[in-house]
């Protein structure tokens, strides 16, 4: 049967901590895949914001939200922009109420997509920063890291070290990874303690 892939394992640890009527954060929509699980998770009591810097991301995200029946999904906002400014766009009500909030690093993953557009670490800490600020306790943050493609290595390194250097009493941070194979996508994940 084998272990559950990455994303399988970020998903699984997402759908387990978000609650019907909970609030997520999709910081990378890409196609809207992680978007949607949030949104079905979540409830149609639920609220999710979803953040991507491409506009064909967005335009990917709304049309997979779109085929299914809206009344199972929980209200959910998109926003061009940084997730760098996730701070700014989420309503002050939801700080600190966050359960779930998940980062997908690397590039579009479709066809048409430019892929020397990808994330990196100049922004990508800044907005696990404000990830910490934006979660509830227990609230968790997953990230996908790819160190395979170019760039990947090096965000893959800083997000790592980054997440070392938490102290445990703001934040437990585990890894899920393949030993063997030292390229391919990796998952880190924070569960929140107590406020900073
Ligand atoms: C691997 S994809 C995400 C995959 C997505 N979660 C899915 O389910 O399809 C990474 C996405 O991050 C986006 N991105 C790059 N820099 C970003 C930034 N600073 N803020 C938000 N999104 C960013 C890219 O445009 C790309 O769509």
């Amino acid at each position: 049967m084998g272990f559950l892939s990455v994303l399988s394992f970020a998903h699984k640890l997402a759908a387990e901590r978000l609650k019907s009527s909970g609030i997520a954060v999709d910081a990378t929509a890409g196609t809207g895949a992680d978007t949607l699980i949030l949104a079905k998770a979540a409830g149609p009591r639920g609220r999710v914001f979803a953040f991507d810097i491409q506009q064909e991301a967005l335009e990917l995200t709304r049309r997979r939200l779109m085929k299914e029946p809206s009344e199972r999904l929980a209200e959910v906002s998109l926003f061009q922009d940084s997730h760098s400014n996730m701070q700014a766009h989420i309503p002050a009500e939801y700080h600190g109420k966050i359960s779930v909030i998940m980062f997908n690093l690397g590039y579009l993953p479709s066809e048409q997509a430019d892929k020397k557009i990808i994330t990196s670490s100049d922004s990508t800490l800044p907005a696990l920063e404000a990830s910490l600020k934006l979660l509830s306790p227990g609230g968790i943050v997953t990230i996908v890291v790819y160190p395979g493609h170019e760039g990947g290595g090096q965000e893959a390194a800083a997000v790592e070290a980054w997440a070392s250097a938490l102290p445990q009493r703001t934040a437990q941070a585990i890894v899920y990874r393949g030993l063997q194979r030292p390229n391919a996508p990796f998952l880190i994940a924070l569960e929140r303690k107590k406020p900073l």
